[in-house]
């Protein structure tokens, strides 16, 4: 499936199930550009999606409530879960007096930096919309979506895009790809907010990320190596210095490039070529439990 597509099973013409894919991200280049007044910060990123997703499936409900429900037994199935306020928002504001089953088939690893939270909200913003059948637009789910979370606008676009502002602006950009993606996640959880609230203005690096820009536009991969960067990394390092450790092992085995995604703690190493990404995945395999090789996610539908 592409990035957006989507299952629906019908009977007559009342929907019965749809299934919806909730992609991963990636962090090309994220700078934190300065602080808000509303506490937020501002930031000039470069996301892109990989082909490692959870599913959502939506069945209706005759009565008015939400049911969450997972395959992960630790994920909140209440309102914590950015799904549950998503479905809600939308039964409040469309007035729907019937409820949703959701299940939420988790891959993506949680609390890493790979917006796994933000993508299931996306995909529920989406499917909900087909499955009740509102007609808003994505322009519409994504100012939806910005109540719930900062990522949540770019999930509702996915592929590869240039976002700014606290995450709602998001200008779509040419597919980056063909490429490998060697994902590696440490045994912690990062808590985003703590990453941001610990951040030193004055200190933290800025990756050149309108050069990286310019660059996926140009589709010029040596460019995109050059410029890739994330200022986060000055926070959540030093935290974990395994992220160092994992980068560092990354390039020793073949990688093109290797950088945290997000507030972290996942890294990511890019590899053109399958036999080194191959290489690069054994290589860390028995560092870490967690290590994904997947493609760049290059559909636009
Ligand atoms: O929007 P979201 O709930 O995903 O963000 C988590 C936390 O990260 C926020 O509470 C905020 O502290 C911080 N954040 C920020 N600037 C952004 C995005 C997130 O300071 N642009």
């Amino acid at each position: 499936m592409g990035y957006n597509q989507a299952v629906s099973l019908k009977i007559g013409v009342q929907i019965v199930e749809i299934i919806e894919k909730a992609p991963a991200k990636i962090n090309l280049g994220l700078d934190v550009v300065g602080k808000r007044a509303d506490g937020y910060h501002e930031l000039e990123m470069v996301m892109t999606s990989v082909d490692l997703a959870d599913h959502l499936t939506f069945t209706p409900l005759p009565q008015p409530q939400i049911q969450l429900e997972s395959n992960l037994a630790f994920l909140p199935t209440d309102r914590k879960n950015h799904v549950y306020q998503a479905a809600e928002l939308l039964m409040k504001k469309a007035g729907i007096t019937t409820g949703v089953h959701i299940y939420i088939d988790k891959h993506i690893p949680v609390a890493a930096g790979l917006a796994g939270g933000s993508s299931d909200c996306a995909a529920a913003l989406r499917g909900l919309n087909r499955l009740w059948q509102l007609g808003y637009s994505n322009e519409e789910l994504a100012a939806l979506g910005a109540e719930i979370g900062s990522d949540v606008p770019y999930c509702l676009y996915g592929n590869t895009a240039f976002v700014t502002g606290r995450g709602e602006t998001v200008t779509p950009l040419p597919a980056f790809g063909p490429c490998w993606i060697i994902l590696v996640k440490p045994r912690m959880g990062v808590s985003t907010g703590s990453v941001f609230k610990e951040l030193n203005l004055a200190t933290i690096p800025h990756p050149p990320v309108r050069d990286l820009e310019r660059a996926v536009i140009a589709q010029d991969y040596a460019a995109i190596l050059a410029a890739m960067g994330n200022s986060l990394e000055a926070v959540t390092i030093p935290r974990h210095p395994i992220i160092q450790k994992i980068k560092d092992r990354m390039m020793r085995y073949g990688a093109d490039a290797a950088l945290m995604s997000g507030s972290g703690p996942t890294v990511f190493a890019l590899c053109k070529q399958h036999s080194r990404a191959q290489r690069v995945y054994n290589g860390l395999k028995g560092f870490c439990d967690e290590v994904h090789l997947v493609p760049a996610l290059m559909t636009r539908d």
